[in-house]
């Protein structure tokens, strides 16, 4: 996302009327270059989110919009759910710091016969109903904070891009790992991020996952599904 002095923008109430309208304002119908099969609402170039900076919005209360853009983490699970069905057909899926929900999404393509969907940001969990219906796939919206309760009950757990600061990893990586002593397997998808675990990971896939300057420092990243083990 650019930086710098831009003007602010307008930015909802808390509640999910206002937070709807403000997606709608601020995002355009697009596609993850790697995921064309699924349809989220997506900052762009044409879009006033793209062009706010993150100072701006925080100063009216908005976290950085990481719902209106797919990580290479979401991106890489999602295709490789869409390519290997098998992995999800009939189970009880829950994405985890689920953004944009894609992976979710994928998931419920991909014949999940639960999909629930967790984000701590109350415009992430408005766009992930937006974007469930732009697909066409039921996902339960969780809200609140749901690494600070236990993980609850699921065979499948997506996490997409979740070791992207130390104090995300330090809660997530025991919630995690809860899950899978609880009997859930555990798919994270990392694209290099500096606080992936070292240890307790298996590498099941890797993609080269497109991805733009304004995001990341490259035009590519090698982003590796793992299982936690
Ligand atoms: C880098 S984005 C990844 C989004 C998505 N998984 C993907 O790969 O496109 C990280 C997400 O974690 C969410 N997040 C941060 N802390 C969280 C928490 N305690 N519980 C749930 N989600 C959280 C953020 O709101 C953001 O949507």
């Amino acid at each position: 996302m650019a930086n710098g002095n831009r003007p602010l923008i307008p930015v909802p109430d808390p509640d999910r009327g206002a937070a709807e309208a403000f997606i709608a304002a601020n995002t355009a119908p697009g596609h993850h270059p790697l995921v064309p099969e699924i349809r989220l609402c997506l900052a762009s170039a044409i879009t006033p989110i793209w062009h706010a900076s993150e100072e701006n919005l925080a100063a009216q209360g908005v976290e950085p919009p990481f719902w209106a853009f797919a990580w290479p983490g979401g991106a890489a699970l999602a295709r490789f759910l869409l390519d290997r069905p098998e992995t999800v057909r009939a189970k009880d899926v829950l994405d985890i710091a689920a953004g944009s929900a894609i992976a979710a999404i994928a998931a419920g393509l991909s014949g999940a016969a639960r999909v629930r969907a967790a984000d701590i940001d109350a415009l992430a969990r408005a766009a992930i109903a937006r974007n469930a219906g732009l697909n066409g796939v039921s996902v339960e919206v969780i809200a609140g904070d749901p690494l600070a309760v236990p993980p609850p009950t699921a065979d499948l757990i997506l996490a997409g891009d979740v070791f992207y600061d130390r104090k995300m990893a330090a809660r997530i990586e025991p919630w995690l790992r809860a899950a899978q002593a609880g009997g859930a397997e555990v798919l994270v998808a990392d694209p290099g991020r500096a606080y992936l675990p070292k240890s307790g990971l298996q590498v099941i896939g890797s993609y080269a996952v497109p991805t733009t300057l304004d995001l990341e420092d490259r035009e590519v990243r090698k982003t590796v599904i793992y299982r936690l083990r």
